[in-house]
């Protein structure tokens, strides 16, 4: 559903490393409920812009509001609270509890809203782990892994989740099957994804933009951005 205002709008964001810019003028918005694909190639700035979104850095210049709020410079947990949930590119789940274990402690600190908060059996449920809830998260393999730590990102409620390269080391099979899980899943939330796997954003179908050198080159529905020939110059056509 389409209201007047995006739940994200990102204006200009730049980002500058000493004389490296690594983000220059990059917009972008989001919908509640809707999911973008960002993609690009190695150093083009895609995991600093969801470090712009979720508060690990802060932008040299631009700004960031989420649901209405001006978010840009808060602290990582100030914007968590206010419903941006972020998986790293590294995995990163306790090995030595329980994947419902896992969930539990996810939820501490959760902002609930107003809304009734999501539970462990439903998050299970979501994510397809009910069959594995009560093995140690160190003895899963590596795709499960993955979806767990989706799963602990889902126990805060957020509004917003941002996943940078969600299927990376994953089989082809667990690669499309996280693209199902996300549609399912997350359908009531919006997500933007980091992703070098074309199959992965071929099946999730949705917006998907293109930066490259820090900066937005192109934007659209996958089938276009597929056959963009600037994207297949400095992207696609590589891998
Ligand atoms: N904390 C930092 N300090 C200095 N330079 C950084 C920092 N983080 C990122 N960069 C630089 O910013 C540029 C963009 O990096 P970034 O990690 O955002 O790329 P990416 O698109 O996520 O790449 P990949 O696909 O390899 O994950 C790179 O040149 C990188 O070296
Ligand atoms: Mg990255």
């Amino acid at each position: 559903m389409t209201t007047g205002t995006p739940l994200l709008d990102a204006r200009a964001l730049q980002r500058r490393f000493g004389g490296l810019t690594a983000i220059r003028d990059v917009s972008l918005t989001v919908e509640r409920q809707e999911t973008k694909c960002i993609i690009g190639p190695n150093g083009a700035g895609k995991s600093t812009f969801l470090n712009l979104l979720c508060g690990t850095l802060r932008p040299t210049a631009g700004q960031i509001v989420f649901d209405g709020i001006d978010v840009t410079g808060m602290p990582l947990h100030r914007i968590a609270r206010i419903g941006i949930a972020r998986k790293f590119q590294v995995p990163s789940v306790f090995g030595r509890l329980t994947v419902r274990q896992n969930l539990s402690v996810a939820e501490i600190g959760t902002a609930h809203d107003g809304k009734a908060p999501n539970t462990v059996a439903e998050i299970l449920h979501k994510l397809d782990l009910t069959e594995i809830a009560d093995r140690s998260a160190g003895d899963l393999a590596h795709g499960q892994k993955q979806w767990l730590e989706i799963g602990m990102a889902m126990m805060t409620n957020p509004k917003l989740l941002l996943l940078d390269e969600p299927t990376a080391g994953m089989t082809v099979e667990e690669s499309l099957k996280t693209a199902e899980l996300l549609r399912t899943a997350c359908a009531d939330i919006a997500v933007i994804a980091i992703e070098h796997d074309m199959r992965f954003v071929r099946a999730l179908d949705c917006h998907t933009v293109v930066l490259h050198q820090g900066a937005l080159i192109a934007e659209g529905p996958f089938a276009d951005i597929e056959a963009n020939p600037m994207v297949r110059d400095v992207y696609l056509g590589r891998q």
